[in-house]
């Protein structure tokens, strides 16, 4: 169940222009369990609307004070899509935070603030299954930028991998953390560590969320490959298909 839908036959569209889109969702008949029967799932994924908030203002941050640096227009072309994709990915997660999370009686304020001490202080200077889709769709758009912008400023093996080693030691940590705080402190169910455990495995076999040994293990490895491409990862026809499909981008203003 839930698993990505790819076409026998699919034709890359070759490079495509990122752009932000205004989408909205609403959320305001959606129960705090959005996948019924799975809190942990329901909890777990909820949590990207916790850290994405400031994860994304964080690369519009950081992208915004790189871009005058720049002298590939091409790049800079990509970078400003994807400051705008990010900005509206940003927003939209804080509303959902908002207008459904904290509204059906979660507080996310001791992780927020943690969230919020990463972003601004450690990395300083610089329900419906729509809005995840909508927003990996872009993400799989834009998924060259970061990369790009990597090797175009500082192309350096090392360091790449090392901060991959930083950034997936310190998520993989929040997940742990996090999922757990809000499983604990869930208005609507009692779940123990243990059974809080067993419920995320089970849901990874159900495909509801990632296993942690493939996310953290077996698909950061392929980042390590000295040769590795973003490009080799999702697939361009499928997010552009989606996106053109997409009730909230359809309706979305460019
Ligand atoms: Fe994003
Ligand atoms: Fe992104």
């Amino acid at each position: 169940m839930l698993r990505p839908h790819r076409f026998e036959q699919e034709i890359d569209p070759g490079p495509v222009q990122i752009q932000a889109r205004k989408v909205a969702f609403d959320v305001s008949e959606v129960p705090l369990h959005w996948i019924p029967g799975h809190p942990v799932a329901s909890n777990i994924i909820g949590l990207l609307n916790v850290v994405l908030p400031a994860a994304e203002r964080w690369f519009v941050a950081t992208y915004n004070e790189a871009l005058p640096l720049v002298k590939d227009p091409r790049l800079a072309e990509d970078m400003r899509g994807f400051i705008g994709q990010e900005a509206t990915h940003a927003d939209t997660h804080e509303k959902i935070l908002n207008d459904f999370m904290i509204a059906r009686g979660l507080d996310p304020e001791p992780m927020l603030r943690q969230v919020d001490h990463i972003f601004s202080h450690v990395l300083a200077p610089s329900t419906a299954p729509d809005p995840r889709r909508w927003h990996g769709s872009e993400e799989v758009e834009h998924r060259n930028v970061a990369h790009d912008v990597a090797v175009y400023f500082h192309d350096s093996y090392l360091d790449r991998i090392r901060s991959m080693g930083l950034a997936v030691t310190m998520l993989a940590g929040f997940f742990q953390r996090g999922g757990w705080y809000l499983c604990r402190t869930d208005p609507e169910a009692d779940i123990g560590w243990w059974r809080m455990q067993v419920l995320r495995a089970k849901d990874s076999k159900l495909g509801l969320l990632p296993k942690y040994r493939k996310l953290f293990g077996r698909t950061t490895l392929t980042y390590f490959r000295p040769n590795y491409s973003p490009e080799e990862v999702g697939s361009t026809a499928q997010a552009v298909a989606y996106l053109a499909s997409s009730p909230a981008a359809r309706a979305a203003h460019l």
